[in-house]
């Protein structure tokens, strides 16, 4: 290894679920795509699937029970806890079902991202597939957003697209976003690695100019 070469971005993931991308996330860092190290995996809640992952990567998987927590305030202050004990330098929501309290999303401002599954502003919140379906969209997808307190309204820096076909259903929809999710989201934390994309008073700012909008990737046809 070159003596150049840039120190890993050091990595908080927190999660509730299944961990799918996280595991993308793991896979581009083992793969040498992302120049970065998990250094612990959070989840609000105990036994999930995302833990165990974590856990065969040998990465410190900790839970920090919101329903153990005593409500939302003090779960905050748990949760900033176990953070500022991992020392990350990014923190990388994937499927993390909570709205965080405004503390803990203050104290990593600029340095908290999101993958959202829709086309933001589009649908914010939960049930975007069935959304979009009942409204009879012709595109759907997910974004890779900074995190602000206001839900899901953070600046976007990458955006995947998908067409809506006749006879998709959420089902099928969550599939084919998911695996443009897999591999976008490990694509933008690159380019933050590498520092080409940052966010600086509200705006993303890519390769030192303000970006005019999320990059844009279609799914291929
Ligand atoms: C992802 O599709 C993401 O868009 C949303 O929650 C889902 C979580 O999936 N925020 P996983 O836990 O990464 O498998």
């Amino acid at each position: 290894m070159s003596s150049t070469r840039r120190p890993m971005l050091r990595l908080a993931v927190l999660v509730s679920g299944s961990g799918s991308n996280l595991q993308a996330i793991l896979d581009a860092t083992r793969a040498g795509t992302l120049d970065a190290r998990v250094v612990g995996v959070i989840s609000d809640r105990p036994g999930v699937l995302a833990l165990e992952r974590a856990r065969q990567a040998g990465i410190p998987a900790i839970t920090v029970d919101y329903r153990a927590c005593g409500g939302r305030e003090a779960f905050g202050a748990r949760l900033l806890e176990e953070l500022q004990r991992l020392d990350p330098q990014l923190v990388v929501l994937a499927g993390f079902m909570r709205i965080l309290p405004d503390a803990v999303v203050d104290h990593y401002r600029d340095r908290m991202l999101n993958v959202h599954p829709s086309l933001l502003p589009l649908y914010p919140g939960l049930d975007t597939y069935r959304r979009t379906l009942e409204a009879g969209d012709a595109w759907h997808g997910a974004t890779v957003h900074f995190v602000i307190p206001e839900l899901d309204a953070g600046p976007a820096i990458l955006q995947y697209r998908i067409r809506i076909r006749p006879g998709d259903t959420v089902e099928s929809l969550r599939q084919r976003v998911q695996r443009g999710e897999h591999r976008l989201y490990p694509q933008a934390i690159q380019w933050l690695a590498e520092g080409r994309v940052a966010c600086r008073d509200g705006i993303v700012w890519r390769d030192g100019r303000p970006a005019s909008g999320p990059e844009i990737v279609d799914e291929a046809d």
